[in-house]
């Protein structure tokens, strides 16, 4: 695998792909790797002839109290990682080569960047939509890879390529979870053993907010309600919030009908965590929508959540 540091290098390397017909992959990280992110690489090795892991700490999309001094960074295993999953590039820039003076642009997202993640962390989906859109155009045409765990990131990330036209498919990978159910995030790594134990809650509270829609719930309050009260139960989680909304729009609809998603954030100890989980109305047909893959409602908890489409 070979690791590129600039730009140019990255934008040449490419093109050179492309005008070799070959299809080219991007999987965009900020290291960390872990089981997750290399699920999409190797989804993209299976699609692509040639797929480039980006990791970059983005500075951007951290708040002021936020964790962007500790986030781990070690280069050395995250190449070890992408090159056995198969990645034959790596970009990995130093914050200069990306941000050689301070940027002017932002890349704002109305709309599905607004409720969740993006009312509790404010400028978070402006830094990501930025620096996504600035990768996409170093890489040019490509498949990228986003994992559904950061569901409304994905989200955000549809939208912005919709609205610039931007030449890239982008392509939702269902979240993997260790076998108790934890989905993998770089942030698991800050979780104490008991923390990890407690941080549990967060997908017991999905899949029964996911059993009660399955089971006829249509009142999306009193899904999101059901969520709070399992969490609420862990006196080591501080609920953030939790919420039944249409996976479109991620907005809360007036009732649950067909496609559901379920979404929470909490805080264990000091290390906030999200998770969210697909859930159907009982009779609803699955979702084939090639841009909104969801899973199904009951799915327990496995390595991987089941994925109906993509
Ligand atoms: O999901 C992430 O790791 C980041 O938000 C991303 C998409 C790489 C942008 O920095």
């Amino acid at each position: 695998m070979r690791v590129i540091d600039t730009v140019t290098e990255l934008r040449a390397a490419l093109d050179a792909e492309r005008a070799a017909g070959r299809a080219v992959g991007l999987v965009p990280t900020m290291g960390a790797l872990h089981e997750g992110h290399l699920s999409l690489v190797r989804r993209a090795v299976a699609e692509c002839d040639v797929v480039c892991a980006t990791v970059f700490v983005n500075p951007l999309q951290f708040g002021p109290h936020e964790d962007f001094d500790a986030y781990p960074r070690d280069l050395d295993t995250d190449a070890a990682l992408a090159a056995g999953a198969g990645a034959a590039l790596l970009f990995a820039p130093l914050t200069a080569e990306m941000f050689p003076a301070e940027p002017c642009t932002t890349v704002h997202v109305a709309g599905v960047s607004e409720g969740m993640e993006g009312a509790s962390r404010p400028g978070h989906f402006d830094g990501v939509a930025t620096i996504v859109t600035k990768l996409f155009a170093i890489a040019g045409p490509c498949r990228a890879y986003f994992g559904e765990k950061d569901f409304q990131q994905l989200a955000v990330v549809r939208q912005l390529v919709r609205d610039l036209s931007l030449p890239v498919d982008v392509v939702g990978c269902p979240t993997v979870r260790d076998v108790d159910g934890l989905a993998l995030s770089s942030r698991n790594a800050y979780l104490t053993a008991e923390q990890r134990q407690s941080a549990l809650v967060l997908h017991r509270a999905l899949c029964a907010g996911a059993a009660a829609v399955a089971a006829g719930e249509t009142d999306p309050a009193t899904v999101a309600e059901l969520m709070a009260s399992i969490v609420a139960a862990e006196p080591e989680v501080q609920l953030d919030y939790a919420e039944a909304v249409d996976p479109r729009t991620l907005r809360r609809p007036a009732a649950l009908d067909g496609e559901v998603r379920l979404l929470v954030a909490a805080r264990v100890g000091t290390t906030r965590l999200i998770d969210n989980l697909g859930a159907r109305t009982p009779g609803a047909a699955p979702n084939h929508d090639h841009h909104h893959p969801e899973q199904g409602a009951t799915v327990p908890a496995a390595r991987t959540d089941h994925q109906e489409s993509h």
